[in-house]
């Protein structure tokens, strides 16, 4: 058996493309303009490429797009400072700082300081919180992509089994509560977990969301299992570049998957279309117009 590969990117593309058409009607009939702040700080080469592609995406979405490049050594008053202002102003509907913020930085200051009604991450207690209530909340956009492209294999998950591997804040808790509200059982494993191997054998959703490279392995899976690879891990090649492998060791598990997202390509382009999603939900409610089609 070959499993079938979940292409994010078709998925990603479409997906952008009924945002990009719902931001037209917005513009039409409201003459509002959904605008997204980025905030690097510092200049890791992996955030720059995502932040260069969340520029390029908003725009094409027909999005207004507003990037703020801070050094490294940037005082924790001034982001603040830049956070307060981005709150304040009325052409910005979603603020993501992007993460991880360099050494010195308080994080957690930063997303408590971010406007709940715009924090198209999700990260924000007040969405996080309202996530786990089961209430409607901005949610973080890995795990909503990644709902997304399960839904594209199963369109009910209801009293399915589903593990998730990883337990960040960005990814594998939200995850749990968005898998939740789709009536799927949940198990959250992680580093500290028993027979991680078995665990993974009774799930009928595999979620890897550990950073470790191609860690599960296709003997742990269960025949027939949709795996949703939320890694990327960037490992040397002989020839001194890098390529990049997911969490799952993704040719083992083609032989014994239903459905497997393959790295690149999968979950990593669901991440700006969602992100686009959040910004328009944004800006609608902020605007008070009734929730957008998408
Ligand atoms: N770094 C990697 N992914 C993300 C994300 O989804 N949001 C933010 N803010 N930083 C990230």
């Amino acid at each position: 058996m070959t499993a079938r590969i979940i292409d994010g990117k078709v998925i990603a593309a479409e997906l952008r493309g009924r945002v990009a058409d719902e931001v037209a009607r917005v513009k039409r009939e409201h003459n509002l303009v959904p605008g997204l702040a980025v905030v690097l700080v510092g200049n890791d080469p992996a955030s720059e490429v995502y932040v260069r592609s969340k520029h390029t995406q908003t725009q094409a979405a027909g999005m207004a797009s507003f990037e703020h490049k801070l050094p490294a050594d940037v005082s924790q008053a001034d982001l603040l400072g830049l956070v307060a202002r981005l709150n304040r102003d009325p052409a910005v509907h979603g603020i993501l700082v992007q993460l991880p913020l360099p050494k010195g930085l308080n994080t957690e200051a930063v997303i408590n300081a971010i406007d709940p009604a715009k924090d198209v991450d999700g990260l924000h207690p007040n969405n996080a919180g309202r996530l786990a209530g089961g209430f409607e909340a901005l949610s973080p956009c890995t795990p909503l992509g990644s709902i997304i492209l399960t839904k594209s294999v199963h369109a009910s998950l209801e009293g399915m089994n589903a593990i998730v591997i990883g337990r960040s804040n960005l990814v594998g808790r939200p995850l749990v509560q968005l898998l939740l509200n789709e009536n799927a059982t949940v198990t959250i494993a992680h580093s500290r977990s028993r027979d991680l191997p078995g665990l993974v054998k009774r799930a009928d959703l595999v979620y890897a969301a550990v950073g470790k490279p191609e860690m599960v392995r296709g003997d742990w899976l269960k025949p027939g299992a949709t795996v949703i690879d939320i890694g990327i891990n960037r490992i040397p090649k002989d020839d001194g570049k890098t390529r990049l492998v997911g969490d799952v060791a993704y040719q083992e598990a083609l032989d014994v998957a239903g459905a497997i997202t393959p790295v690149p390509g999968g979950v990593g382009q669901m991440t700006v279309a969602c992100l686009l999603v959040n910004t328009l939900r944004a800006a609608c409610a902020i605007a008070g117009l009734p929730k957008p089609a998408v």
